[in-house]
């Protein structure tokens, strides 16, 4: 590439104070780099539960995303508009904001490291996806600020800058997709999508916990009522799924279908149909809720009774996802009977 020289125009030698002004981005810039690298790197999540400050400051997360996510896509707009003469002003402007989305994309970056590492959260690829992601946003709108800051002193470093600023665009989409995915579901967006433009995307729907019609969606058979359907599959998802899911799957395990009920965690098959004594799952359920290895755990409100004895009944009958409600006629009195209980005004 030809150099033209004459395009730019010879620059002032920098102030003193400007000087100092881009040396503390640049510091800064790499300060927060090697903070986050490290942090996730050789500190990664690992599902525990800390301290409550911690938890709190997590916590803090899904509010701070919003600024960085305001801030960057304003930055790029404030650059573009001040190419024009009219606008000339918000070229100025935008070194600040883009200030501000570079130190809040910092802060959201370690509020999601401590969310992600001291809430308990399952390490899900879709975790490190995003948690990735996000400080990659964070350390590229540091070094755009920094570039920027330095861009009157060599000519190349404003066409970097430019090409820096679109990939921060770019990841920062993809980021917080992830982030979204992680809090909605992964079908949150395209669940209500017509099929046909689903398929021709190339799209499947995972159906996710956490989505109201994750249970009732797609696999509910469109024939008479069934036992896992109008019964365990809605406690479950009440009581289970919020551990047992897309967002978190404690012990490997997924509650949110029969496949994955069926399928079993990390231990293996929680179900041996035909046979609830083996069931592990039948066993946590049934165990004195102090004991350690009770579901659900911590105090959280137990499954209803009557449930509890629906699924020990539809374990021994087989596990089977076409059992009907009308079955439940031809089984023992206290089964029927916990059945209309449970069913009575649906
Ligand atoms: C607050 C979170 C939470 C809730 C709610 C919860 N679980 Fe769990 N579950 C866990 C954790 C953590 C583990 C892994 C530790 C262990 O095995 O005890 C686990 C493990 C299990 C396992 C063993 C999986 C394996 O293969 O090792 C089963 C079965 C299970 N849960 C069933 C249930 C059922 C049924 C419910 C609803 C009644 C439920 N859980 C609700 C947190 C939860």
């Amino acid at each position: 590439m030809d150099t033209d020289t004459t395009q730019t125009p010879p620059q002032p030698p920098a102030s003193p104070r400007a000087t100092r002004g881009r040396t503390l981005v640049l510091v800064l810039t790499l300060m927060s780099a090697a903070w986050l690298l490290t942090a996730a790197g050789f500190f990664p999540p690992a599902g525990q539960k800390k301290g409550d400050a911690l938890r709190l400051l997590g916590r803090l997360h899904p509010l701070m995303v919003h600024l960085p996510v305001t801030l960057v896509p304003l930055a790029v707009l404030f650059e573009a508009l001040g190419v024009f003469k009219r606008f000339e002003h918000l070229k100025r402007a935008a070194g600040l904001v883009l200030g501000m989305a570079a130190l809040t994309a910092v802060g959201a970056a370690v509020h999601g490291y401590l969310l992600a590492s001291a809430d308990g959260y399952e390490v899900t690829s879709l975790l490190k996806w995003h948690m990735w992601t996000g400080i990659s946003v964070a350390i590229l709108t540091m070094g755009c600020w920094t570039v920027r800051c330095f861009t009157p002193s060599r000519w190349w470093l404003g066409s970097l800058y430019v090409l820096l600023l679109t990939g921060t665009v770019g990841t920062l989409f993809v980021a917080a997709h992830f982030g979204g995915s992680l809090s909605h579901g992964e079908d949150y967006l395209t669940e209500f999508l017509p099929p046909s433009i689903r398929g021709r995307l190339g799209i499947q729907l995972h159906k996710k916990a956490g989505s109201p019609t994750a249970q009732a969606g797609e696999t509910r058979p469109s024939g008479p009522p069934t036992v896992y359907f109008t019964i365990i599959a809605p406690a479950l998802e009440r009581h289970c799924v919020q551990c047992h899911g897309a967002v978190k799957i404690k012990g490997g395990l997924r509650l949110d279908s029969l496949d994955s009920l069926l399928k079993g965690g990390k231990t293996g098959a929680v179900v041996t149909p035909k046979d609830s004594a083996k069931s592990d799952l039948y066993r946590r359920i049934t165990l004195k809720s102090d004991d350690e290895d009770y579901m659900p755990p911590d105090g959280k409100p137990s499954l209803p009774a009557d449930v509890v004895k629906i699924i020990g009944w539809w374990i021994q009958d087989g596990a089977s996802g076409q059992r009907m409600l009308d079955d439940l006629k031809s089984a023992p009195q206290d089964i029927q009977q916990a059945a209309i209980r449970l069913t009575a005004g649906k």
